[in-house]
Formats: C-alpha cells, structure tokens, sequence
C-alpha cells in the first residue's frame, strides 16, 4: 500500500529530468524533490548561484529553480542516497540509439536504465514506485520489473510509465500547461500517487492513465506522427520548388482544415533534436521484431525523408554557387536543432555542414547558445575527417558580423529570432558578390532580400 509521497528522487539531471523535477518541485511545496546524476560537472551547474550558468538553456527554467533550489529541490550526485530516501524514483537517463552489436544503428540502447534497475534493487530497502520517464520501447517495464525482484532485498517494487512530452526551448511553458500527463501502470494506488502529485497544477481531464504498454508505445508513437508531419511537408517542398508553388502557402491552406490542423508544417533543412529520429528507429525496430515489415517500412521513410531533406539543402548551396565552395567562406547562421535551446544533438547543421567541408569550404558558425567545444565535438563524433581537419575547415565566431565578414553566402540553420533583426543591408556590404542567401528555416523576406541585392534561396520557394 502506498501513502502520500513526501519523498521524490530522480535520477538522471539532462533537459527531462531536469527542468521536469524543477516544475514537480515548485508545484508541490510538501514534496521534496532530489535530482541525482554521476556527471559531477553537470551537478556542479545546477547547483550554481549565479543562475544563467545552469547547464540547460531552456526560457523561464532560471525563475523555476530560483524559487525552489534549496527549499525542496536539490541536486546531488548522492544517487544511493536519494534513491534508499524516496517513496518514488524517476529513472530520467538518456536512451540513445545503441552503437553496437544487434540493433546497431537502431534499436534503444537500455544500458542505463538497466543499471539504475540495478542500483535501485541494490540500495532500497523500503517500497517504491519506480517511474519511468525516459522514452523506452514498448515492454521495457516487465525487463525492469525483473530485473528489480530478481536483484533486491524483498522490497515491493511498482512500475509505472509516464512519458514526457515537453519540447526544448518551450519546455517550461509545455510543464506548466501541458496538452495531457501520461501515466500508464497497473497498481491503482501507485497510479493514484503519480496522479496526485501532477493534480496540483495540471487539470483532471488531461491526466490520462493507461496500461503500461499503452502508454509506454504511445510515447513512441507521438514523436512519430510529429515527425512525420514534418517529412510530409518537407516533402512537398521539395514539388513546391519545381512547380512555381510555395510551401508556406501550401502549408497554411492544408493546415486551416480542422481534421489537419495549422501545427508542425513549417517546412525546414530538416528535423533534428535527440529524439525524433531516434524513437522512430527504435519503432522501426520494434515493427521488424515482430515481423511486421510493411509498418517497419512506412515509419522508415520519415527518417529517410529527412537525410534527404538536409542533403539537398547542402547540394543546392554547391550548385548556386558555381558547383564550386573550395575556400569559400560560408557563414552558418546557427547551430542548435531549434531556437532557444543550447542544444545541437543531431541538428541538421551538423550534417550540412559535413557535406560541405567534403567539398573544402570554410565554415564559420555563429550560435548565439552553443559553444565552440561543442560545435567541434559534434563534427567530431563523425569521425568524417580528422579533428585537426574540422578545426582547419571550420571556426566558430562570438558574434554574427565577424562570422558575416567576407562571406561569399550565408546559410540559415537555426530559426533564431535576433537573426531577423540583423542589419541585412550593412551585412550585404560585407559580403562577397554575388552575396548568397540559403534560407533553411525561411526565416527572412525573399521580396526584402532580393530588393538588397542577394542571391536568395528559402526551402519550399
Ligand atoms: P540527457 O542526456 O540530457 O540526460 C540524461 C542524464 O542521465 C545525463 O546527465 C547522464 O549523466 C545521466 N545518467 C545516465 N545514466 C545514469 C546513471 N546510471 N546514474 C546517474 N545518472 C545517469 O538526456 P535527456 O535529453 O534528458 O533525455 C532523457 C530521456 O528523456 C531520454 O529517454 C529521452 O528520449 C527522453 N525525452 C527527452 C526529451 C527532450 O526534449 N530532450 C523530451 C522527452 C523525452
Ligand atoms: C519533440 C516533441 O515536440 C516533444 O513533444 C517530445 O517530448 C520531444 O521531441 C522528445 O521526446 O524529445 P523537440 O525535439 O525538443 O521536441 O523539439 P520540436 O519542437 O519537436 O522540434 C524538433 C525538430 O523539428 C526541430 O529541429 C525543429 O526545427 C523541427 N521542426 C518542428 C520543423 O522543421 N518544422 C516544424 O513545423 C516543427
């Protein structure tokens, strides 16, 4: 039987965990809520004074901490003691694509959700409902339950499911006011546990409660629709660009039909972010482990949609510009996978811009959040060319004009808003002719552009 939770840990301090216990916390005063992660350094940020120096960018999560950092939200790398303290653990680890052995290149790799199994059944030696809260494949729940009584002390473990939805960059509005809570599990009073602590800020209607199974595949399930519509439109830009259509115009009056609705069909150099293509593999290989290849199929060709979407975008900045970038400088106009987050996992930059250093440009990076070290580490995680390459070929500029100075083109990336508000006329100054303009995010004015004087190019136009 399980009472009130005074007592929530939970393991794992990335862009979930964190910003996800932040808002728990602020919301439930009466609870106290323990972040625990084995990356010190990462711990050591959260717990930093100075509040800008959190080590997640997310708008509005500063105010969040502020208000309950100390009262009853703490981050620690006490994992064994946050863990043997709570009634309720989240297991909030990342799942990334397994780079080894069978299902390499797709299916989840579970290893750290395994080994916090196994610390938790080593450490607890009281009741817990454990929850999990990374993306998982459908049935992870029964591995973990086995793994739990099969290792502990003869503690009573329940497992629920509750997958997370919020979006980087709007994480804290999306926490606040989220479409639906998910909470799958087969324990009524667990459920009932989990339920309450979410009851005291999100409505009664949108916390849905379903069987495990349920709940765990629809988180998968939910990534791939959205995906999905961003291949579809992506697509179509793609016709839009042979035709004389627009992609905008195309999107605007598909999306005013209620059954499609306007959301998720701005057409762009592609989806990034650690998860679309991730969970849509794990899918893909879920369908084929069943056998069922023509699923496995159709759920594959969002991702292939995709790569190429962001190889096409690379090939039309080579054949504008003469089929020749060898030395030229390119100027990159973001690097994160979207606006108002620090982070580039798997953002289509990263692949733009392999492609053209393949033909020896010379890349200049402007992001107004993501650092230097962590634009070369993502091209060196490649392993396309050596790393003294990706420092000879690309660097970094702290601030736009300096990445903008002499440019031969200007490729957008990231939708960041001050690029909008650049001085685009004094820019073109600066530039090389013909000045080129590779709109991926159609952020900027084709008919304000042209009247500068640019070469301008926007995906789906
Ligand atoms: P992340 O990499 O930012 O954070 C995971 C953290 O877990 C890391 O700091 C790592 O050090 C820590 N960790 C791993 N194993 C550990 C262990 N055994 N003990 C202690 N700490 C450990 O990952 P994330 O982006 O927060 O994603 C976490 C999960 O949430 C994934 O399954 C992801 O699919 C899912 N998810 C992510 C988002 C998102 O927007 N990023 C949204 C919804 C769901
Ligand atoms: C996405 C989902 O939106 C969240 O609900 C989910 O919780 C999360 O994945 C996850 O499981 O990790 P996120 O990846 O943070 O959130 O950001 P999105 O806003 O979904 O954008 C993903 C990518 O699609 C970005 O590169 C974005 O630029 C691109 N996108 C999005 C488009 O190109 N066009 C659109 O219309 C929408």
């Amino acid at each position: 039987t399980i009472k009130m939770i005074k007592k929530i840990a939970c393991i794992g301090a990335g862009y979930v965990g964190g910003p996800t216990m932040s808002v728990i916390a602020q919301k439930n005063p009466h609870i106290q809520v323990t972040v625990v992660d084995m990356n010190e350094a990462r711990i050591e940020a959260w717990n930093d004074d100075d509040l800008s120096k959190l080590p997640i960018y997310e708008p509005g999560l500063d105010a969040v901490v502020g208000e309950a950092r100390g009262r009853n939200l703490f981050f620690s790398t006490d994992v064994d003691r946050a863990i043997d303290e709570a009634d309720m653990i989240f297991i909030s680890v990342n799942t990334p694509t397994k780079a080894y052995g069978k299902g390499k290149g797709q299916a989840a790799d579970l290893k750290f959700i395994e080994l916090c199994a196994r610390q938790i059944a080593a450490v607890a030696k009281s009741d817990k409902i454990v929850v999990e809260k990374s993306t998982l494949p459908v049935r992870t729940a029964q591995a973990l339950k086995s793994i739990l009584d099969n290792t502990g002390n003869g503690v009573n473990f329940c497992i629920l499911s509750n997958p997370e939805f919020l979006a980087e960059g709007t994480a804290i509005n999306d926490l606040h006011h989220p479409d639906r809570v998910l909470i799958g599990g087969e324990d009524a009073a667990a459920i009932q546990a989990l339920v309450d602590v979410y009851a005291s800020w999100v409505p009664k209607e949108r916390i849905l409660t379903t069987n495990l199974w349920s709940s765990e595949l629809s988180k998968l399930v939910a990534n791939a629709f959205l995906a999905q519509r961003v291949s579809s439109i992506n697509s179509i830009s793609e016709l839009c660009e042979v035709t004389g259509a627009n992609v905008d115009e195309v999107a605007k009056a598909v999306g005013q039909d209620s059954r499609i609705g306007p959301k998720f069909l701005k057409a762009s150099v592609g989806f990034g972010g650690s998860c679309f293509q991730k969970d849509i593999l794990n899918l893909v290989y879920i369908a084929r482990s069943y056998n069922l290849h023509t699923v496995a199929d159709y759920w594959e060709q969002v991702i292939i949609l995709n790569d190429h979407q962001k190889t096409r975008f690379a090939e039309r900045i080579i054949r504008t510009m003469y089929n020749t970038v060898n030395g030229k400088h390119i100027a990159f106009l973001g690097w994160a996978f979207k606006k108002d987050t620090n982070d580039s996992r798997e953002s289509a930059a990263i692949y733009v811009a392999d492609h053209l250093l393949e033909e020896e440009a010379h890349i200049v990076v402007y992001d107004p959040k993501v650092p230097a070290e962590q634009i070369y580490r993502d091209l060196d995680a490649l392993g396309t060319r050596s790393p003294a390459d990706n420092r000879r070929l690309v660097s970094v500029a702290s601030d736009p004009l300096s990445a903008l100075n002499d440019a031969h083109a200007v490729a957008i990336l990231t939708e960041w808003d001050e690029f909008k508000s650049y001085d685009w006329r004094e820019i073109k100054q600066r530039m090389k002719r013909p000045a080129f303009v590779f709109d991926g995010r159609k952020l900027l004015g084709r008919a304000e552009l042209e009247a500068l004087g640019y070469q301008y190019y926007a995906i789906g136009e």
